[in-house]
């Protein structure tokens, strides 16, 4: 069993996705066993995307995830990982597959509705980020 941290964006919240973007998580019979939701201050996405900070993005990044609330979650699956990402699809939504998430709801590479974490090593320390054990109801 292994467990993801995933992030719906500000722009998604915003325009209202909430609900769609959940319900594919459970409609693929993903596990939601914590989720809540933030506004994130400049110094708290810094942190978070603290890998990117060489990126000539990483300041208009940050910035945009600051406009709004988002909601976090842990999901938990075999190999889910891989599997939320298959959902999202690519990075940049004109690249992203017919029917995932970032086809579906992102409007911008930068924009692009959702997050998810890409390996064991980065979930561990993106769910630490957001939640403590107490938070989680595996
Ligand atoms: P995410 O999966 O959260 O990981 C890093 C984020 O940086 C990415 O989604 C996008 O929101 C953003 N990003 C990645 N590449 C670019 C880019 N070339 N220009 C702007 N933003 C980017």
């Amino acid at each position: 069993m292994q467990r993801t941290l995933s992030i719906i964006k500000p722009d998604a919240v915003r325009a209202g996705h909430l609900g769609e973007i959940i319900a594919t998580f459970e409609k693929n019979l993903i596990r939601i066993v914590a989720m809540k939701m933030v506004h994130l201050s400049q110094r708290e996405a810094e942190g978070f995307y603290a890998v990117h900070r060489q990126r000539p993005f990483f300041g208009e990044l940050t910035a945009f995830m600051c406009e709004g609330p988002i909601v976090v979650m842990v999901l938990e699956g075999q190999e889910v990982i891989a599997k939320n990402r298959e959902l999202m699809g690519a990075t940049n939504p004109a690249q992203a597959a017919e029917g995932t998430l970032r086809k579906r709801f992102a409007t911008s590479i930068q924009n692009n509705a959702v997050h998810g974490s890409d390996a064991p090593e980065t979930a561990a320390f993106e769910i630490g980020y957001f939640f403590n054990a107490l938070e989680i109801a595996g």
